[in-house]
């Protein structure tokens, strides 16, 4: 054992770096596959842990909550607004079939270079579009303001539109027009599944007493965050502010499964889900 460290620390550096690169390489094949080049690095993987393994288990978990809970087609036409570098979009190559359509925009160009470069030659119906959107976490430069933003896509396109972890990096001001983008782009009888850290009586108790992952400890109108400086690192929205909005934008609320991030005994995934349709 102590033979292995010191030979560990003798290596040099690049040499360390090719090892590493290579053992991701292999794990990477033995993880996904001919899908294996469509996985980015894991040190580019800026939107949520990153490990090869969360890659593969988050995306698959989702693929499953999208056909059970939302009664997912294989034709469906879907908006994934942040759609990141695509955990979340893989698992969807291989269920989708030609006729369906998916259109994946977020404002962190890395990402959706990425997306574009490796996913959509092999798989043409799946197009990502970088939207120069301002969040003062992910995109401090951005030009467009995301209270007043429009999606770039005409009134009715999609039959399904899916936020996941993008509301919980923006502000009730910001997340009441995206809501309202969301109807204005969804067709009659679509729906929308969007992740939020939603604050209600139960969770408020738990953040309270320290047991969440999150110390929201500075509390503003409708919402708290974590950091008075980047309020978007990581927001927890007022839940009543949230079913209001849904009220008076037109959604009904089909069904809302709460998460274990502040520690709740029973829940579904790791971030509150709230599934809804346009009427
Ligand atoms: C935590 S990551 C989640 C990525 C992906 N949805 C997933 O679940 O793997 C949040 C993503 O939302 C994007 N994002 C944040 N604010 C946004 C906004 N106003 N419009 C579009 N994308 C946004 C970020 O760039 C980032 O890719």
């Amino acid at each position: 054992m102590q033979m292995l460290n010191i030979v560990k620390r003798i290596i040099p550096s690049p040499i360390k770096l090719k090892i590493r690169a290579y053992r991701e390489a292999k794990l990477k094949e033995k993880l996904f596959g001919d899908y294996a080049s469509l996985v980015p690095a894991v040190e580019d993987m800026f939107d949520g842990p990153p490990s090869l393994q969360h890659f593969k288990s988050n995306g698959e978990s989702f693929l499953e909550i999208y056909q059970e809970i939302c009664g997912l087609e294989q034709d469906e036409v879907m908006l994934d607004v942040g759609s990141g570098i695509g955990r979340k979009t893989l698992p969807l190559t291989r269920y989708f079939n030609d006729n369906a359509i998916y259109w994946g925009i977020d404002l962190t160009k890395v990402g959706v270079d990425w997306c574009s470069e490796k996913i959509t030659p092999r798989f043409p119906n799946f197009q990502f579009q970088h939207i120069d959107v301002y969040n003062k976490f992910y995109n401090p430069l951005g030009s467009h303001q995301p209270e007043k933003y429009r999606f770039p896509f005409d009134d009715e396109t999609f039959s399904f539109v899916m936020l996941g972890s993008v509301f919980t990096h923006m502000l009730p001001a910001e997340v009441e027009n995206y809501l309202s983008e969301i109807h204005r782009v969804l067709k009659q009888d679509g729906r929308c599944l969007i992740t939020y850290f939603l604050l209600d009586e139960e969770s408020l108790a738990l953040v309270d007493a320290g047991n969440s992952d999150f110390d929201f400890k500075y509390k503003f109108d409708g919402y708290r965050t974590v950091s008075r400086e980047v309020p978007e690192k990581v927001i927890g929205l007022e839940e009543d502010l949230i079913w209001n909005l849904y009220a008076q934008l037109g959604f009904e609320i089909k069904r809302v499964d709460y998460g274990s991030w502040c520690k709740r005994k029973v829940y579904l995934n790791y971030q509150d889900m709230i599934l809804a349709y346009k009427r």
